[in-house]
């Protein structure tokens, strides 16, 4: 049995749990107003929130119903559209009516979902973060103008709260409606009746699901699933030492929020903004972003340049394998059936270490690398003493540049050392023409991001010829 908290009721469910939670949803329970619009995770029509436990206190975040299995809503309070409602418009609902925000309304209830859980946190609000909160809600027809007004009008409705009040204060000014005030505690108290969440060991090994609900979609709902993403041992980022260690369900937003990420990556925010989208982060596990395989699985290549190592599982049995040896060709793996990635762990960079992440896509934001890369450098004054370059959508597999990164070793930053680093990558890379571009414009845009690793890891070096495109 699936049990969870849908809004104000306890469901308790024997349906399949590799059930689309969206289904579940519209077509069990009735409650419309989640809608469809892709079923990819990339329009944000299905978006609810998520409410869960965590270090002893309930938290809210986005997720997209469309790629979440009925399973993985386990233990935890599934907050819809209808459960955000009160007597009348609550003032979200209103802030978008008085600023026009809606027309056809095919979008609203996603982008009301995903604000609402923004005046749930209680993290300091501001203007930005309000728009920060609907990153993965796309309107078609409204113009997003009227809904920034709107999301400013909740900002400095916000700004009148104390620190730490958030659901109190929401509920005192109508935004959302007075049963969360118990949610903490109905929450643990189904908990307490399920202290392990809800799992049915199968064959298809699932964590988030964000990849592959979407590239099996058809099948997924009838698998024998195992589900990964709720177990505690495969949780948490730890620094040990001077190791960093990630557990394989470790999300995109636990590394984002990551004390260890902040302090070691000050480029951190910039780099987590390229990749995907909040709703998506929230559910998007390391583990299942490496097992992909895709050749542009973003975090595989941030943590290449890392040059991390695996720890797998397979019953009582464990080895670890660096990330780089990990791809044996166009999706296939060092991976034994039943095996599971377990643990991720890396050294983390030191003060003479430079760390940098680049990608493009036909999109700025949430969308899927063209191409991507990282590097990370450890230098002595101006030389290179050793140089680790990742580069994905370059090859039939996320690429570890062993040769260019050895060549690098020693020389010093100067225009021509990269102009010339660029040349021995081009041989290394092996790109195909498809759906992101020709293989021509792909080797461009490696040439163009590795000059933009420089460019920003040495922004006191004269490197500006770097930015001139190749003739
Ligand atoms: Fe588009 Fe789910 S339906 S994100
Ligand atoms: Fe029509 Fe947003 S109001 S898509």
């Amino acid at each position: 049995m699936i049990r969870f908290l849908l809004n104000q009721k306890e469901i308790n469910t024997a349906l399949p749990p590799g059930m689309l939670l969206l289904d579940f949803i519209r077509y069990r329970e009735n409650l419309k107003g989640t809608k469809i619009g892709c079923r990819e995770g990339d329009c944000g029509a299905c978006t609810v929130l998520i409410g869960e436990i965590k270090e002893g206190k309930l938290f809210y975040a986005g997720a997209t119903s469309c790629l979440m299995a009925l399973g993985n809503a386990a233990g935890k309070h599934i907050v819809t559209v209808e459960g955000l409602n009160i007597d009348g418009l609550n003032a979200v609902q209103q802030a978008f009516a008085d600023e026009g925000a809606t027309q056809c309304g095919f979008c609203t209830p996603g982008f009301i979902v995903s604000l609402g859980g923004f005046c749930m946190s209680d993290n300091t609000p501001s203007y930005e973060k309000g728009i920060d909160s609907v990153n993965g809600n796309i309107c078609r027809c409204t113009g997003y103008k009227s809904i920034e007004r709107a999301v400013a009008r909740i900002n400095n409705l916000l700004s009148q709260r104390a620190a730490g009040s958030a659901l109190q204060f929401a509920v005192d000014n109508n935004i959302i409606p007075g049963y969360f005030l118990n949610a903490e505690e109905d929450l643990r108290r189904l908990r307490a009746a399920i202290p392990e969440p809800a799992t049915a060991v199968g064959n298809k090994v699932l964590g988030g699901g964000t990849d592959l609900y979407v590239q099996q979609h058809d099948t997924m709902p009838y698998e024998q699933i195992h589900f990964l993403f709720d177990r505690n041992e495969l949780k948490g980022i730890r620094k040990e030492g001077k190791t960093g260690e990630i557990g394989a369900a470790a999300t995109v937003t636990d590394i984002a929020d990551s004390p260890v990420f902040k302090d070691f990556f000050p480029g951190l925010a910039n780099y987590i903004r390229l990749i995907s989208s909040t709703p998506i982060r929230n559910m998007a596990t390391v583990g299942g972003n490496f097992t992909n395989a895709s050749p542009i699985g973003d975090l595989t290549i941030f943590f290449l340049a890392l040059d991390a190592q695996l720890t797998l599982m397979n019953g009582s049995d464990t080895r670890t394998i660096p990330l780089k040896s990990f791809y044996k060709g166009y999706k296939i793996l060092d991976k034994q059936p039943g095996e599971i990635i377990t643990k991720i762990s890396f050294t983390l960079p030191g003060k003479e270490q430079l760390f940098n992440f680049e990608k493009v896509s036909k999109r700025t934001c949430l969308d899927i690398a063209s191409v991507n890369t990282a590097i990370l450098l450890t230098t002595e004054g101006h030389i290179i003493s050793k140089a680790n370059i990742s580069a994905g959508g370059v090859g039939p597999i996320p690429l570890f540049l062993l040769k260019s990164s050895e060549w690098l070793t020693g020389k010093p930053v100067t225009t021509d050392i990269v102009e010339q680093l660029i040349q021995m990558i081009q041989s290394e890379i092996s790109p195909i023409s498809d759906a992101r571009g020709t293989a021509t414009y792909k080797r461009l845009l490696l040439a163009q991001l590795i000059k933009a690793h420089f460019i920003s890891l040495f922004p006191h070096i004269a490197l500006q010829q770097l930015t001139k495109l190749p003739a």
